[in-house]
């Protein structure tokens, strides 16, 4: 239920001094209505993303930042097809732009499809000549058949030491037998949709960060046998809501504004570990985000939770956090996350305060 619609919060602002389309601009974005049982700071909820967004209070969250669903076949979005993918994320993002606090920010980590299946590509068998495992070459084959007219394959195979696929696909090729039956796979760029949807939705994309992490050699299955890169980056699209932002430099040291807060690549390892969540960010990235982008006690958000990293990130900086989750064996290890972080925050605040 709606309640009435709360006056724009300026306080800080001197509204007269601004042009009269700008006041009215920013009087539109600051007002809000509220909602009474609106979800609540500090819970992880259970549900879909797209239908608990819109419990959250309007203009209450400083920063949302969350690594979606990336369209590559993991467990969690096995039954999405690339159209159900595609409503999933804009729906999200266009779900924000009430919840997010005027000058607000939501941060999309997301990387680009590396093997999206595409029926139209020809099915091409590539010449992995660096893969053959017989020294025998056409030239050798063309010499055993001139010297020996009657021999058939299998005879020239045997003369020759090699097998009779071996004698086939130098005679012909390697594609004679077939081309590939499988679709066919090539990249698809995430970024262009990402944008398009934040812009939608009434955001502006302020910054774009890659982030390097190690180079998944185990994960890829084409690197000994095409020309292509192993998967060893994502993307980080920081989008923001019209409002007047507060600009705190003394949010970083400067060493950490040398380091990594002016820096647009940044470099920390993934996490190794996936045993209990298959596909969880380290939590170096929403710390770093959270760091720069808000202020304790402000709330920030995680609709696509997992295993709990950015409520962990924001407990461990006296931030608020909410956190959605689709699927409730991650609820309750996000929940279990929260609980270790908040006992070693007591741990760790104790000693600070009796200095
Ligand atoms: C890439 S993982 C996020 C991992 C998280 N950042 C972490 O560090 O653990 C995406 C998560 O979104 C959840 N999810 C998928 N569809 C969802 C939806 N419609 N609503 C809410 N959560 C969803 C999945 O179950 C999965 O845990």
């Amino acid at each position: 239920m709606e309640s009435p619609v709360t006056e724009p919060n300026l306080a800080h602002f001197n509204m007269d001094r601004l042009p009269p389309d700008l006041q009215r601009q920013l009087t539109n974005v600051y007002q809000s209505s509220q909602l009474d049982n609106a979800l609540e700071a500090n819970r992880i909820y259970h549900g879909d993303a797209r239908e608990l967004l819109a419990q959250i209070q309007p203009n209450s969250i400083a920063l949302s930042i969350w690594s979606p669903p990336y369209f590559v076949g993991k467990e969690y979005e096995a039954d999405l097809t690339f159209t159900d993918w595609q409503n999933l994320l804009s729906t999200v993002i266009a779900r924000h732009y009430a919840i997010i606090k005027p000058s607000g920010f939501l941060v999309v980590n997301i990387a680009d499809i590396l093997v999206f299946k595409d029926p139209a590509i020809p099915k091409i068998q590539a010449e992995v000549v660096s893969n053959k495992r017989s020294p025998v070459t056409r030239e050798d084959v063309l010499k055993a058949m001139s010297e020996h007219p009657h021999y058939n394959r299998y005879q020239i195979a045997k003369l020759l030491g090699c097998s009779e696929q071996t004698v086939d696909r130098r005679l012909n090729g390697n594609n004679i037998r077939g081309g590939k039956y499988e679709t066919q796979s090539r990249v698809k760029i995430v970024g262009g949709l990402i944008e398009e949807w934040g812009l939608n939705a009434g955001f502006y994309l302020y910054d774009r960060r890659v982030w390097v992490k190690d180079a998944a050699w185990e994960n890829s299955r084409w690197h000994s046998s095409s020309y292509k890169s192993v998967d060893e980056f994502e993307y980080l699209y920081v989008f923001w809501k019209p409002g007047i932002t507060k600009v705190d430099r003394n949010r970083l040291t400067k060493k950490e504004w040398r380091e990594w807060g002016s820096r647009a690549v940044w470099h920390f390892p993934s996490v190794r570990v996936n045993d209990n969540h298959e596909a969880k960010f380290p939590l170096e990235l929403p710390r770093r985000f959270i760091q720069l982008l808000t202020e304790p006690d402000d709330i920030v958000l995680d609709c696509f939770m997992g295993s709990g990293t950015t409520a962990v990130a924001a407990i461990q900086q006296q931030r608020q956090f909410i956190g959605i989750e689709l699927i409730e064996e991650y609820v309750e290890l996000a929940q279990s996350n929260v609980q270790k972080a908040i006992a070693q925050g007591c741990q760790l605040t104790l000693p600070l305060d009796e200095d």
